[in-house]
This record gives structure tokens, C-alpha cells and sequence, in this order.
């Protein structure tokens, strides 16, 4: 069945909120380069890569309906980090945004009866990973909210011990991803 007009729509608005996530993630990668932090650096480039595989996973998707969709990615404002805490802010309300998009999407496709795209939402996999779009938005939200409260968690009102926590948090994220 074709896509409506409503679905067509919510699509090509997710395909260019993945790409903007994925500018979002370059933008920590690039703060991290800066503080030479390595494990995060790798992670939010991990991150972004992941974004841009969304975005491409939902063209293809359009492109095999045969639908007439247009990019039309929208303009990122510049970004100010403060802190890392900022960051894990930033990273986890990106996520919770994205996945309510994604649910809206489900919740209208399943009101038109468009078994279709609910199956692509829950079951086809992503490139060569073994996880549907939802299933990989429901585990980078939680992804998001380990970090965050990782990082939480050691953060305090001294300086010096908060620069030591965060060297100590992307050394575990380096080995987590070497691992
Ligand atoms: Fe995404
Ligand atoms: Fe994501």
C-alpha cells in the first residue's frame, strides 16, 4: 500500500531529525576533541554514525514504497557546551525526543492500518545490525540515560575531582568500545 500523505510527512521529518542528530553528535565529538578525551570522543562519533544509518535506513524505506519524499534537513544552530554534564544532558533529551517521534509515527501508521510501516518500525533491521529502528531507538535512549547517570554520579563541587571522574568515565568508555 502507499504511504498516505500524513506518513510521508512524519517520515521525512524523522529523516531530517536523524540527520540533525547525527550534526548534534559531531558537535559533542568535536568538544571532546578539544579536551582530548578519547573514549568519548569515539563514543559520540559512534553515536553519529548511528544517526546517519537512521537517516539512510528511512530512505531506503521511502525509496522502496516508491513515495515522492524530498530532503529537506534543517539548519542546526551552533551549540555551546559548558560541561560534560551539559552533554549527557543534551544527549539523553536528543534521544527521549527521538524516540516520542518515532512512537508518534507508529501510533499513526497503526490508526491508518498501515501494517506496513508498523512492521519496517519494528522488525526490519537497520543495515547489517540485527535491530529495527525502534528497537535501536529503545536502546540508545537507554544508552543515553547510563551515561548520563554514570557521569551524575561521580560529579561533585570540586574541580580537580571533577576532571579526574571524567578522565576515569572515558577510560571505560574506551575500553568499552575496544573491548
Ligand atoms: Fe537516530
Ligand atoms: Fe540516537
Amino acid at each position: 500500500m502507499l504511504l498516505s500523505n500524513t506518513i510521508l510527512d512524519m517520515l521525512q521529518n524523522q529523516l531530517a531529525h536523524e540527520y540533525t542528530n547525527q550534526s548534534k553528535y559531531r558537535n559533542v565529538q568535536a568538544y571532546f576533541s578539544a579536551l582530548n578525551l578519547e573514549g568519548f570522543y569515539k563514543y559520540f562519533e559512534e553515536q553519529a554514525k548511528g544517526e546517519y544509518g537512521h537517516y539512510e535506513h528511512i530512505i531506503s524505506y521511502l525509496d522502496q514504497k516508491n513515495a515522492p519524499y524530498k530532503i529537506n534537513v534543517e539548519a542546526l544552530e551552533p551549540i555551546e557546551f559548558n560541561n560534560v554534564n551539559d552533554i549527557v544532558d543534551f544527549y539523553y533529551n536528543t534521544e527521549i525526543g527521538t524516540t516520542q517521534l518515532l512512537y508518534a509515527i507508529a501510533k499513526q501508521a497503526k490508526a491508518e492500518g498501515d501494517e506496513g510501516t508498523v512492521s519496517w518500525l519494528y522488525n526490519v533491521p537497520i543495515g547489517d545490525t540485527n535491530l529495527s529502528l525502534i528497537n535501536e531507538q529503545n536502546e540508545e535512549e537507554d544508552a543515553a540515560l547510563i551515561l548520563k547517570q554514570k557521569v551524575l554520579d561521580g560529579l561533585g563541587d570540586n574541580e580537580q575531582l571533577n576532571g579526574q571522574w571524567i578522565r576515569q568515565v572515558d577510560k571505560m568508555l574506551l575500553e568499552q568500545l575496544e573491548g
